[in-house]
């Protein structure tokens, strides 16, 4: 399987309650340009269901939990992620998909670039097609 990395941050805690911070470079490998939000996903639904080309992205589990299903086209691997302490990286092509929203999870998407569509394999047979011919 292409690298996947689970990110540790850090977690400052006292009797008021737990913080944690994201940076740039240091937490991050990459600079965010955008932050996106999944959240009021319903229980029996996935998201996801696509690859992208250049994008680089961290997935946290700012509340609850759900799964990330990772594929790159050779090897497939599942990845619960319920801590807001911790981060996906994915930072290769991989078709995902996100299932078993809790019914209070938030996904935090930090993004290395803006939203293009152009940035998208949506055709699992085209993004194996690439993955194969890299
Ligand atoms: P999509 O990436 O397919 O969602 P998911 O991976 O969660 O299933 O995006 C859904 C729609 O939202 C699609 O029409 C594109 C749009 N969108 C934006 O406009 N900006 C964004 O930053 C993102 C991630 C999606």
């Amino acid at each position: 399987m292409n690298t996947i990395k689970i990110i540790d941050f850090p977690i400052i805690q006292d009797s008021r309650g737990d913080l944690s911070f994201i940076e740039n470079n240091d937490h991050i490998p990459f600079a965010i340009k955008r932050v996106y939000y999944l959240y009021n996903v319903p229980a029996n639904v996935s998201r996801g269901g696509h690859a992208h080309k250049k994008l680089q992205q961290v997935l946290v589990a700012m509340s609850g939990s759900f799964d990330v299903s990772l594929d790159d086209g050779s090897d497939k691997q599942m990845v619960t992620l319920n801590s807001p302490a911790q981060g996906l990286l994915i930072n290769h092509p991989m078709w995902r998909e996100l299932k078993n929203f809790s019914s209070d999870a938030v996904c935090v998407v930090l993004a290395s670039e803006l939203y293009t569509e152009d940035d998208y394999y949506r055709d699992y047979d085209n993004f194996l097609a690439h993955v194969r011919n890299a």
